[in-house]
């Protein structure tokens, strides 16, 4: 046997391992390694039963994912599982799988073709193929089904969200739970089993439904995936590749779903969310800070500030198991503060996410207070005052002196200096910022905001605080608004030129949200609230472009009390329970406005609206990563996808520029500078790439060469 799969015996019950780490990811050779184990099971008469089990952490999470864009790229074959797949569930004796840590994708395909599955309980099994841009390949649509049924099928595969164990066995997916050791348990239930004639999945129709029921569940699920995964093609094709299986013969199915998957491998969608997988992964990888840097120990919080942002980070935190200490400067801030998270942790429990017992054992994992007492205990602080140097040192000051001598000292500031706020401190070392986004216990982002002087050990335990708290933590240099909202204030002052000039808020909303991205900016802005980008506005006047266009749309508004939704009006007017619609008032004061002004009105196109306000974010993201204070071109891109609502089938927008071609974007980003004047005015790296026929992604792999 190959050093991939091992295969050995225990009496008369055959064990098939698959050692390929860190996840045991079906790559050729793996697949070729379980065709010959199962072949020498065949030969081999004394075996009267096989178990298939996964060395390691886990067994199998799937194809492995390298080598769609080697196919894709021309640079490897597309072979087939299926083969494989027959061989084993045509096993002349049973096969049993044995499934610990996550059976996902081929790794599922793989369960199912054998004739028995059998987990612990913590196991998890799904078919995540959709978050990846495909959808099962070697007949999942077609087997899964089969086991558990049209619904649970369509709902697994147009989701990706994997199930428990628990669940599983209760639809028929496994057959046995196995509590303790799971290679005992298996070669138990095999020699149970051995003998006896096996069932293959593929034989079974018993739960694939009528044609008249699975009319209507198809109907209802295709108009929920546009609802709910709008713009996503995967999940369509998933219930296509399941349709198939109701309507088709075994093997005439699984050539629909070939045709189907091989749709999606080549697709743009899904090039862009494996980019996305990735460069997820590459995140936490820090150049000067090696994986084994060591980490402070984080066993409780302090936070200081109970208002929008401190409250929603302790539920954050209180909710992977860590204590927090919650301080405000006035009780009415704190019970404010508390009140908000008990109405939060209410939500949840309305919508099943947590049962009312975690929620009382979270609760009391926040302790309020209004002082600075237990601050010495605190393993680390997050202060989240009002946004202002002086107050922020303010409170840095104190937490020097209260704070024991290792705590890490961070800031959720937006905006402001990091070293500047450490300035006050004896120990710049421990100061770094960490900034959570609103809702904080909703959003996945993290910026992990690297000081001048932060240590390496603070910065590897926020990275992989983060990941222990749910977040993405992204790790961020220290400039004006960091990754995130440097390119993001831009981006909505474009928003306000459009409508300047003649666009209808809607119009201008519209131009992104019908590209994928969840909100417009326009729309964001009134849901946060217009006066925390007027005030952050009004704060850094001294940073514009001297001579450069400064929008007014949004000032005005503000200055007439119009704040967005929490006034009832700001872009949109909006009705008791936030519902949005069109106020004909804006495009009139606009008209008005923009004549003083001086600015002809026109019509502008929903390309126009759009290009503007994409490539205003690529070319500040241009700069930023010239700059360096983002590590990767990836790195903005999982920023803008998990903080920004930035479609992930588009990549980020980074990525999405490469595909449009950077070349294209630069004429494009020419072009508006010479229309519109400064603030267009190409940043250098893109004009670089540009003109050197090159995009981010070759930008990027030239750095990394550079370093190794
Ligand atoms: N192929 C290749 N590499 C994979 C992989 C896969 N299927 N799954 C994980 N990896 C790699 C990661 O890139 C990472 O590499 P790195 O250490 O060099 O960065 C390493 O394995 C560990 O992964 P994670 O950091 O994600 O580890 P976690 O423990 O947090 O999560 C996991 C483990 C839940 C298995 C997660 O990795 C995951 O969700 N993997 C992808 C699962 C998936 O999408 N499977 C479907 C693949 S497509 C398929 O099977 C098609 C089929 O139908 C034909
Ligand atoms: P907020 O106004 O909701 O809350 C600030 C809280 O700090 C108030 O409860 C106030 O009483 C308290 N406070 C003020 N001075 C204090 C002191 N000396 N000691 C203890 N408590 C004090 O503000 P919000 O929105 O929560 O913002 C906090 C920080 O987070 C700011 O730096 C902001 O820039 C940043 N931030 C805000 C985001 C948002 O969307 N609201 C997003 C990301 C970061």
């Amino acid at each position: 046997m190959s050093e991939l799969i091992q295969l050995t015996r225990e009496n008369e019950i055959a064990v098939i391992t698959i050692d390929n780490p860190p996840v045991n990811a079906l790559s050729p050779a793996v697949q070729a390694g379980i065709n010959a184990a199962i072949t020498k099971i065949n030969q081999d008469e004394e075996v009267k039963a096989a178990v298939l089990i996964g060395a390691g952490r886990t067994f199998v999470a799937g194809a492995d994912i390298n080598e769609f864009g080697k196919i894709t790229s021309g640079k490897a074959k597309r072979g087939s599982f299926l083969p494989v797949l027959l061989a084993v569930e045509d096993c002349r004796v049973p096969v049993v799988v044995a499934i610990h840590g996550n059976a996902l994708g081929g790794g599922l395909e793989l369960s199912m073709a054998g004739h028995y599955r059998v987990a612990v309980p913590t196991a998890q099994v799904g078919q995540p193929e959709v978050n990846l841009g495909i959808i099962p390949g070697a007949a999942g649509t077609q087997r899964l089904p089969r086991l558990v049924g049209v619904v649970k099928a369509v709902e697994m595969c147009t989701t990706g969200k994997p199930i428990k164990a628990t669940e599983a066995a209760s639809i028929g997916l496994l057959d046995k739970l196995v509590e303790g050791d799971l290679l005992a348990g298996a070669i138990a239930f095999a020699r149970e089993v051995a003998g006896k004639p096996a069932p293959k999945t593929r034989l079974r129709t018993d739960k694939l439904g009528t044609a008249e029921q699975n009319a209507a569940l198809f109907a209802a699920a295709r108009e929920t995936v546009r609802k709910k995964q709008r713009g996503l093609q995967a999940p369509l094709a998933a219930i296509d590749a399941i349709e198939a299986a109701t309507k088709m013969p075994f093997e005439k199915g699984c050539e629909e779903e070939a045709r189907l998957f091989d749709q999606c491998l080549y697709s743009d969608q899904s090039k862009a969310l494996i980019h996305v997988f990735f460069a997820e992964r590459e995140v936490p990888k820090i150049p000067d800070v090696p994986k084994d840097t060591p980490v402070r120990p984080v066993n409780s919080l302090a936070i200081v500030g109970a208002g929008t942002m401190g409250s929603g980070i302790a539920m954050v935190f209180a909710n992977a198991g860590i204590p927090v200490t919650l301080k405000d400067a006035e009780q009415a801030a704190l019970d404010r503060g508390l009140e908000t998270i008990r109405k939060n942790y209410a939500i949840s429990v309305q919508r099943g996410r947590f049962t009312p017992q975690f929620v009382e054992e979270r609760m009391k994992l926040i302790k309020p207070t209004l002082s600075y007492d237990d601050f010495a205990s605190a393993d680390m602080v997050i202060e989240a005052v009002f946004e202002g140097m002086g107050l922020k040192k303010e409170v840095f000051a104190e937490l020097d002196r209260v704070c024991k001598p290792d705590a890490i000292m961070a800031s959720n500031t937006s905006t402001l200096n990091i070293d500047e706020i450490a300035s006050v401190t004896s120990r710049p070392e421990s100061v770094i910022g960490t900034h959570f986004f609103s809702p904080a216990n909703v959003m996945r982002l993290l910026e992990v905001v690297r000081g001048r002087k932060s240590s390496k050990d603070v910065i590897a335990t926020c990275m992989q605080l983060g990941k222990r708290i749910g977040k993405v933590a992204v790790l961020v240099g220290n400039c004006w608004g960091f990754v995130g909202n440097r390119m993001f204030l831009p981006y909505i002052r474009e928003a306000q030129f459009l409508v300047e000039e003649g666009a209808a808020p809607e119009a201008v909303d519209a131009s992104v949200t019908n590209f994928g991205l969840a909100m417009g900016p326009l729309a964001v802005g009134d849901l946060g609230g217009l006066d925390v980008s007027y005030r952050i506005r009004k704060e850094f006047r001294h940073l514009d472009k001297p001579g450069a266009r400064r929008p007014f749309m949004e000032d005005r508004l503000v200055e007439m009390g119009r704040l967005g939704q929490k006034t009832g009006a700001g872009w949109y007017r909006y009705d008791e329970q936030r519902r949005s619609s069109t106020d004909p008032e804006i495009a009139a004061l606009a008209g008005k406005w923009s004549t003083e002004a001086g600015i002809p009105r026109r019509s502008i196109s929903e390309d126009e609206a759009r290009d503007r306000l994409i490539y205003m974010l690529v070319n500040e993201g241009a700069r930023i990563l010239e700059e360096g204070y983002a590590l990767r071109a990836g790195d903005i891109d999982i920023i803008y996808v998990n903080g920004y609502g930035f479609p992930a089938y588009r990549g980020g927008p980074m990525w999405y520029a490469d595909t449009v071609g950077l070349k294209k974007v630069y004429d494009r980003v020419c072009e508006f500078h010479r229309a519109h004047g400064a603030l267009w005015e190409p940043a250098p790296l893109l004009k670089k790439l540009a003109e050197a026929g090159k995009g981010f992604a070759d930008f990027q792999r030239e750095a990394a060469q550079a370093t190794t």
